[in-house]
Parts: C-alpha cells; structure tokens; sequence
C-alpha cells in the first residue's frame, strides 16, 4: 500500500483531495498534516474518523520540529503540498508573515525532509496567480515568465521556485500543479462564489470590486483534483502543468448567476472599492496536461455551480460554524471601510 502524504488536508482543495484519492485509488493511505489555521476545519472531512487508511495528524510545515516529527513517523511515497495560506486579500491588507512562513518556509522544510527521507514524488500544488495578469487577449502558458502581483502570489512564486531548484540542483522527483480558481464544496466563504452564495442566502449586500469585469478561469475542484491525481501518475519529473477549466468569465457574471439560481434579486449587488492591484484577468492554457496526460474537466460550469449551490443549502449547519465569532470580525475589518462606490 503507498502511503501518501497531504499537507493542508482540512482545508478546501485538500479535503476534497483527500476524499477523492481514497475513492480513486484502494491502494493508498493517506496521513493529513494540516496546523489548523481559520481556513482549516476537520468538519470538512467528516466521515473518514473511521476508515483505517486515513489518519490525521495536527503539525505544521513551516515548524521544523513539527517536520521531523513526521517524517520521524512516517514513511511517505509522496508528498502533496497544499498546506498554505490562500486569501489575497488577507494578504494585502493583514501582512504577509504567516503567508512567508507558510508558503516559502514550509514548503522548503518540506523539500528537505522529502529529500533527506528519498520520497518517490513531490507534487507541488500551485496557482495560476504566479503568472500575474493577462491583457485582453491570450492565456498562461507554462512558458508565461512568473509575475506575482501581490504577497499572496509572491509567496506562491517563491515556492515554485524552491521546488524548481530542488529537482535541478538535488534531483528530487518534484512537479509543480498550477490551476485557476477553484469552487465547490467546503470552500471557505472568504472567497468569491461561497461569499456571494452565504450572503445572498442571507439577503446581505454582495461587495463587487471594482468595475466587476475582472476575470478569473474557473474550475470544479473535483476536476482539479483528477487533474492532480493525473500529474501526480504520469507527470514528467521537474515539470509545471497548467489545470484550468476553460471557463474564463467577468466576476460580475458569475455573481448574477448565483442570484438567479438562488432567486435573490440584482439589487443585492454592491460595488464597492476595488482591491489593490487587483490582477485584471486570469485565463489558462490547459494544453498540456490534456495532451500529454489526457486529463479533461468533467463539469461544466453550470453543473457545478449547481452542486455547489446545493451543497451549501444542505449543509448550512457547515456554513453557521465557519461564519461565526472570528469570521464576523474578518469580515467586519476587511469589509467595513469597503464604502459603496457608484
Ligand atoms: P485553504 O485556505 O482552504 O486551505 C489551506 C489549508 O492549509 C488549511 O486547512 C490550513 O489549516 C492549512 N495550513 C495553513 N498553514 C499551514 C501550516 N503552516 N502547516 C500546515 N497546514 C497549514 O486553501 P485552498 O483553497 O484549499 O488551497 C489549497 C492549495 O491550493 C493552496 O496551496 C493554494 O495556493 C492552491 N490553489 C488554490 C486555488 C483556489 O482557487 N482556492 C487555486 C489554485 C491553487
Ligand atoms: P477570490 O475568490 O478572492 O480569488 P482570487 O483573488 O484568488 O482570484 O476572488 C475572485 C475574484 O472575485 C477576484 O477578481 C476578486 C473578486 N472578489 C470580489 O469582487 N468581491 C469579493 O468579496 C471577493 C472575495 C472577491
């Protein structure tokens, strides 16, 4: 049996992770190590206390007692590293420390005990924001230089690079995942589509930056996560795939949709001040992953939106939880002085 190890496992993308690889894959074990943060709630992977191939352990990765202590403990074929933090925004305006501890540090302790332990792979998973923004035309590719317009991407540019110099100069068997926006289930209301869903459940306004033209590609995370089982099988060591799910939009669509399908009217949309240096479109180029791996999305945008949507109608008891005491405060300080524009 490979045993496998998952960083950040509590959160969104790693959660559904988790679940999809013990589906996929009978002949795997998988030890999560998740610190968790705000962003990490093991409400997210309810159900699977009791299945003996998985085991969850609290430590964190930019700790490197915590790493020791692990790798002491464990003897991995892989290492997935989602563990990281997430949010631009908190980025921007609460500092960038924990975003350097997290998303550098960590993921070079992690590089180092990979190596000193010779696990078979390491799959770095990371985002389409280190390619910074496109202009009207064009999507990233994996030959798009990186640059990272703010801390959040920064860091994520970092680790790429880390990972990068880990296989050239060590030789480790590493590869880099780099995908659009992901939604669905369990994904944290500080983000758009879930913020806009609990909002408008709740008849509050929703804050639209800027103009709302601001595209970003969107992705099921479930699609995104075949995709990184299929690079994690058959990826060519050292090498970047571009995941994304072909579906480049302007914010303010996304948000009218939502209305639509929860029957809540336009006027709950708000514009309100722009976030700075806000990257004005994302849009990838998934060629690779899709020719040399024969990975394909599975969902459309509408079939997931409404999986997801539906998801959060059945499980507002999920959305109660995480939107209570310290998530008010959030959103009080980052939303508070975002005054109505226009
Ligand atoms: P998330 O914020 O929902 O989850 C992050 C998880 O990491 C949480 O469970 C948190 O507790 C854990 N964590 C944070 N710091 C840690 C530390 N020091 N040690 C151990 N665990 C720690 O994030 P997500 O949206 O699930 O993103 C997962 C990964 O995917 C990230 O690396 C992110 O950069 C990348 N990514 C996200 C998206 C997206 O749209 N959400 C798109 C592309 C790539
Ligand atoms: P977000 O979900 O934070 O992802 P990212 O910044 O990593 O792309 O934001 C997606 C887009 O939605 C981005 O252009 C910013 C915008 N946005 C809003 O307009 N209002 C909001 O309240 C949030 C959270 C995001």
């Amino acid at each position: 049996m490979k045993k496998v190890c998952v960083t950040g496992g509590a959160g969104f993308i790693g959660s559904n992770f988790v679940r999809h690889l013990l589906e996929s894959d009978d002949d795997v074990a998988i030890v999560n190590v998740d610190a968790l943060t705000y962003a990490g709630n093991l409400e997210n992977l309810a159900g699977l206390e009791t299945d003996a191939r998985y085991t969850f352990v609290q430590g964190d990765i930019s700790c490197p007692a915590d790493v020791e202590s692990l790798m002491a403990a464990h003897s991995f074929d892989t290492i997935f590293n989602f563990a990281a933090e997430s949010h631009v925004d908190r980025s921007l305006h609460f500092g960038a420390q924990t975003f350097i501890a997290t998303n550098v540090l960590g993921t070079q302790l992690l590089l180092d005990a990979a190596r000193a332990a010779e696990v078979r792979r390491f799959v770095q998973i990371s985002t389409d924001e280190v390619y910074g923004s496109l202009g009207a035309e064009g999507r990233f590719t994996e030959a798009t230089p990186l640059a990272p317009n703010n801390p959040y991407s920064a860091t994520k540019a970092g680790a790429d690079c880390l990972v990068r110099a880990a296989h050239h100069s060590h030789g480790l068997d590493a590869v880099i995942t780099r995908c659009s926006n992901n939604y669905g289930p369990y994904q944290f209301p500080e983000k758009l589509i879930p913020l806009m869903i609990a909002n408008a459940l709740e008849d509050k306004p929703l804050p639209v930056y800027g103009d709302g033209q601001h595209v970003r590609d969107w992705i099921y995370v479930r699609d995104h996560c075949s995709a990184i089982e299929a690079v994690w099988r058959g990826g060519r060591p050292g090498t970047v795939y571009n995941i994304g799910g072909l579906h480049d939009v302007p914010n303010i669509d996304i948000v009218q949709l939502i209305l639509k399908q929860l029957g809540k009217p336009a006027s709950l949309i708000t514009y309100v001040k722009d976030r700075p240096g806000h990257d004005r479109r994302y849009a990838m180029d998934n060629t690779r992953i899709r020719t040399e791996l024969q990975w394909e999305p599975t969902f459309t945008f509408e079939a997931g939106l409404k999986a997801t949507i539906d998801w959060y109608l059945a499980n507002s008891q999920w959305l109660q939880h995480v939107r209570s005491g310290a998530y008010r405060h959030y959103y009080d300080r980052l939303y508070g002085d975002r005054d109505a524009v226009g």
